[in-house]
């Protein structure tokens, strides 16, 4: 007996491809906000990441997670942010954790926004240097590239989202909670920016 080959797309590319129109939003209300116009409304920024970053971490401990990702460590951009907001004297904002109840295959979702916004902060993490005087001692830590560089960590992180590990089945799951997660992130840049 023979088998007809998988056609179907990849999990990576369904999400890149499915979740096109929140990328794009996240494009709108970041002009829109305009962080890198002063200090001031860049801590915004990082204090909105900040919030996002912890709930993407909160995933973390997680056992389903750390198998699906298998280098989660490293990952995550919490504490780099703390640190931004500390440098820029800014006190951490104060929230409750958004993913609470968040699991397998969703969670991969969340994970899958905040590693893909590694790449887009390339060009932020310049904004950043250029305009504002940061730094990746200095303010910016939670824009810089991860040690083995943004195009590596990426490469590793859509080979764990491409596994065998996770049947099709699971796919659908995966991009609801990449939308929930960029609703999560369009959320706080609104109230941040009181933009709502
Ligand atoms: C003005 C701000 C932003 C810019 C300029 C930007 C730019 C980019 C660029 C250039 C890429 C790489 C595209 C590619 O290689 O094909 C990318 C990918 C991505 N960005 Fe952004 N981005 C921004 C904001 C965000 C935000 C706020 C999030 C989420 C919170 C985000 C999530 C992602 C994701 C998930 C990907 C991976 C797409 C994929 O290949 O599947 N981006 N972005």
């Amino acid at each position: 007996m023979t088998t007809s080959p998988d056609t179907r797309p990849t999990l990576s590319a369904r999400l890149k491809q499915e979740t096109a129109a929140q990328h794009e939003r996240m494009h709108t209300l970041m002009e829109a906000a305009d962080p890198f116009a002063s200090r001031e409304g860049y801590a915004r920024f990082v204090a909105a990441q900040y919030l996002f970053q912890r709930d993407v971490e909160h995933l973390f401990a997680d056992p389903a997670v750390r198998a699906a990702v298998p280098d989660l460590d490293g990952r995550g951009r919490a504490d780099a942010s703390q640190a931004d907001l500390a440098d820029l004297g800014w006190e951490a904002p104060v929230a409750e954790i958004a993913s609470t109840g968040v699991a397998m295959p969703e969670a991969l979702g969340w994970l899958y926004v905040s590693e893909g916004s590694t790449l887009g902060a390339a060009f932020l993490f310049k904004a950043a240097k250029e305009t504002l005087g940061l730094s990746a001692e200095f303010g910016a830590r939670n824009l810089a590239a991860y040690p083995e560089g943004r195009a590596t960590a990426w490469r590793n992180f859509v080979a764990a989202l491409d596994s065998d590990a996770l049947p099709p089945g699971t796919h659908d799951a995966v991009i609801a909670g990449a939308n929930a997660a960029y609703d999560r992130f369009g959320q706080l840049l609104a109230d941040m920016f009181e933009t709502a």
